[in-house]
């Protein structure tokens, strides 16, 4: 059957349960950005959300997932990096996305960095788990 409809690309998602699956997570993140051309700071960035995403799963959700999709916008390559978990929520948004802020004995550095170093960021939580989609656009090139 034809269709009109552009398909978006499938997300590739990823169980992330123990840290050795973080740090899975985080290599995926990088290799899969140096595939769309960003540069080298630009997918160190996109390890280190991953990274970070996947640890908070580790620690505050007993597991959950991460994805990652190539988008495109306006002929520019762009990595979605998406979290979601059933754990039990960001019990406070505001304050989880305040540095300084952790209810597990960390830095709390990790959610306001990854709100900061994401072009987008999109979070929503509730008492049935969280979903996270970050969005990164590679640089134009020169
Ligand atoms: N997936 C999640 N499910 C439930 N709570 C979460 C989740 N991710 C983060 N949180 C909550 O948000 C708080 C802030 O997260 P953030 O990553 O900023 O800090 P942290 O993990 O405590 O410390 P750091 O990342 O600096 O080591 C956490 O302490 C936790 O309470
Ligand atoms: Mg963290």
């Amino acid at each position: 059957m034809a269709t009109t409809m552009t398909e978006a690309p499938p997300v590739d998602w990823q169980p992330v349960i123990t840290r050795v699956d973080a740090e899975r997570a985080r290599r995926a993140a990088r290799q899969r950005a140096q595939g769309l051309g960003f540069g080298r700071d630009e997918s160190e960035v996109a390890a280190l959300i991953a990274s970070e995403l996947a640890t908070n799963l580790v620690r505050y959700a007993q597991g959950g997932r991460i994805g990652l999709r190539a988008i495109a916008q306006s002929g520019r390559a762009g990595l979605e990096i998406a979290s979601r978990d059933d754990g039990p929520g960001i019990a406070d948004l505001r304050l989880a996305l305040n540095d300084g802020y952790s209810t597990g004995g960390g830095w709390g550095h990790g959610l306001p960095a990854v709100r900061r170093l994401a072009n987008e960021f999109d979070l929503v939580s509730t008492d049935r788990g969280t979903i996270i989609v970050v969005r990164l656009w590679a640089k134009a090139s020169r």
